[in-house]
């Protein structure tokens, strides 16, 4: 971890050891302190057997030290494993109290904090606070196809096309597939029409949120991506080049779009089923906060509209499965350094042609592959 630190790799990281003693901890302080680095300590104690026993057949027999081994035989061995640890723990408390900590017991029923002393730790410690491990999934959907989308048009606040009003119409069915009978969900929506109108037909509790508006295009709010190119050529460029942090001009960058969506990421780790209806930018941020893509691939991710995806954070891999709802929609991806236009857009090759509306909305369903757990805080602004 120091050899990283000194690297210049970034500036916060997790050492995810067994600092379970008193003198272990007291080491690292002083290795820490010597390299003018903080550190916040976090333990997680439960003593509560059935949060033990369901943590660990959930968890640890699915762990990378348990793979094709019989889970009872994991459990067992995880059990011992807990026995022997038991033998020398000693929890953090009273005498450590220069030290900063967190200290969580039963999954946040109780939390004790020391020295939290600045902004970075107290998100930290929020963060922490919000977690929980009851299963759940969140659903993630584009709104339908736009009058903006048909046209190349960024940003507004057009309604939904024909095709788009079609996806809003089979979103319940498509939704109730994926959910199952009887799961109650809450739906979250940006403050944009198009969202709402996608959702209304879904029976269930729905908030609208200011910090899922689509990222803001600013002076090119309205443009299409040729327009922009003639307009504002190096800007163009710009974005290209450095496609996370470029802020269109009187905008937004993909950058500013994270941390306004800190909230949203909060109130998510917090709730259990959640589906959110919102905008290509958006969800290329909450997909990379979940499935841990880096930032510099993230704007780029193709978000393709009337599908559904469904995530469900596991403790080693986000699990994904999509459904696609059969209602065509034009392409509103473009390619870094290809022409300015969207890719697959009429104008562009001809794939995603409009075809004739009316399509019966058919689920096709692909399941993904598991990806890497969730980033650190290091890549995520807390
Ligand atoms: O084209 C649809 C859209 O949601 C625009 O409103 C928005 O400006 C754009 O996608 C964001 O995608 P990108 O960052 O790739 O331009």
């Amino acid at each position: 971890m120091l050899n990283w630190f000194r690297a210049g790799n970034g500036t916060i990281a997790i050492l995810d050891a067994t600092n379970s003693t008193k003198s272990r901890r007291r080491w690292i302080q002083e290795r820490c302190t010597a390299e003018n680095i903080e550190a916040l300590y976090v333990e997680s104690k439960c003593d509560d057997q059935n949060i033990i026993m369901s943590n660990i057949m959930e968890v640890k027999t699915t762990s990378p030290d348990y793979r094709g081994k019989d889970p009872e035989v994991a459990a067992q061995d995880f059990l011992n494993r807990i026995r022997n640890y038991e033998k020398v723990y000693q929890t953090i408390d009273e005498d450590e109290k220069d030290l900063t900590y967190v200290k969580l017991i039963n999954v946040g029923k109780h939390v004790i904090i020391n020295k939290i002393q600045d902004y970075l730790q107290s998100r930290v410690v929020y963060y922490l606070m919000n977690l929980h491990i009851r299963p759940r999934s969140i659903w993630l959907s584009r709104h339908g196809e736009s009058k903006y989308n048909l046209e190349g048009k960024l940003g507004g606040d057009a309604d939904l096309s024909d095709r788009g009003e079609q996806y809003a119409r089979a979103l319940p069915e498509l939704v109730r597939r994926s959910v199952g009978d009887g799961r109650k969900l809450t739906v979250w929506t940006s403050t944009l029409k198009r969202t709402i109108q996608t959702t209304r037909f879904l029976p269930f509790e729905k908030l609208e949120w200011k910090a899922l508006d689509e990222l803001d295009c600013g002076v090119c709010d309205g443009l299409t991506y040729a327009e922009v190119e003639e307009r504002y050529p190096e800007d163009f460029q710009a974005r290209d080049d450095d496609k996370y942090n470029y802020r269109y001009l009187g905008g937004e960058s993909y950058r500013d779009v994270v941390i306004r969506l800190e909230p949203i990421i909060m109130e998510l780790e917090r709730s259990e089923n959640i589906l959110i209806v919102t905008h290509q930018a958006i969800l290329r941020c909450i997909y990379a906060y979940f499935q841990n893509v880096e930032q510099e691939k993230s704007p780029w991710m193709e978000v393709p509209l009337h599908t559904l995806i469904r995530l469900t954070p596991k403790a080693y891999a986000t699990q994904e499965e999509r459904l696609k709802a059969d209602i065509p929609a034009v392409s509103t991806w473009r390619g870094k350094g290809s022409a300015a236009r969207h890719q697959g857009s009429p104008s562009a090759s001809g794939m995603g042609t409009p075809k004739e509306s009316g399509a019966t909305p058919s689920m096709m369903s692909s399941v993904g592959t598991p990806s890497p757990k969730l980033p650190p805080p290091a890549v995520w602004p807390l």
